[in-house]
């Protein structure tokens, strides 16, 4: 049974893209990317993090992490840190697709978008005038920045049982130069297994999120049989544990597997 789960509301056009490409016989890898593509390239959901129109880092630069992972062994791509490109979805699945390596950063992504063609913008055609109010807010007051940032997730799966998940961001608001999230890395950000379904520990404080690689650990227990909601809620009640209520932090999560239509759960 073909279906595709996303982050938040603000996700619902992607998903909405995606199934509608399901209809038509698209392949999830497929689905996810031009579903993801649209709605990272729409300065109005920027103000949720994501693509253009996302916030900038403390120099003002707007720098994105993207990427994706197939239910098939070893297929996975990303990068981080990545500028002047609107649409960094589409830049992982070609690392993925076209380069000897999994994972590009920093000048190393913007010099392979180059050569697939990608035209790297101006920063300023990267931010809205929402992105640079904030920016300009942030820095008068240089107060901590906020810790509310969202993230596009998307897990799709087709007719053909094959199961694919992305994920978009630009990153923590006002972030370090560099700075790189829980998004793009495998295990942390998103993880797939075509013999048991996907995650995406797709929203919430990137920082804190990787030092538990949540999606990995969703996948190992829905492979173990338990349903993606009580993997979910198993591997934020392991955090919670963890880390105790005093440093209890924002992580969303979501998971498909292979036969249940969907499942979310949140701290
Ligand atoms: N969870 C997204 C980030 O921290 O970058």
């Amino acid at each position: 049974m073909a279906a595709a789960v996303g982050t938040w509301a603000f996700s619902m056009p992607a998903v909405d893209k995606a199934r509608r490409l399901l209809e038509v016989g698209s392949g999830a890898s497929a689905a996810v990317q031009e579903a993801i593509t649209e709605l990272e390239n729409d300065k109005e959901t920027g103000c949720f993090v994501v693509g253009r129109g996302g916030f900038p880092n403390k120099a003002g630069v707007v720098q994105c992490d993207a990427a994706i992972m197939e239910g098939l062994p070893g297929r996975f791509g990303a990068v981080a840190a990545l500028p002047g490109v609107g649409t960094p979805l589409t830049v992982a699945q070609m690392v993925m697709d076209k380069s000897e390596h999994n994972m590009l950063v920093g000048e190393g992504a913007v010099a392979f978008a180059k050569e697939q063609g990608f035209r790297i913008e101006d920063n300023s055609d990267m931010m809205t005038e929402a992105s640079l109010a904030a920016y300009e807010e942030f820095l008068q007051s240089r107060k901590s920045p906020p810790k509310n940032h969202d993230t596009l997730g998307l897990i799709v799966l087709d007719e053909m049982e094959n199961i694919t998940v992305g994920v978009s961001t630009s990153g923590a608001p006002f972030k370090d130069p560099g700075r790189v999230g829980d998004s793009p890395l495998p295990g942390c950000g998103l993880y797939a297994d075509n013999r048991a379904g996907a995650a995406a520990g797709a929203t919430g404080d990137g920082d804190k999120i990787m030092c538990f690689c949540p999606s990995f650990h969703v996948v190992q227990l829905m492979k173990q049989g338990l349903s993606p909601g009580d993997a979910c809620q198993s591997v934020i009640q392991d955090i919670c544990h963890r880390v105790g209520n005093k440093d209890i932090f924002e992580i969303g999560l979501i998971a498909l597997n292979m036969k249940h239509p969907l499942s979310e759960a949140f701290i």
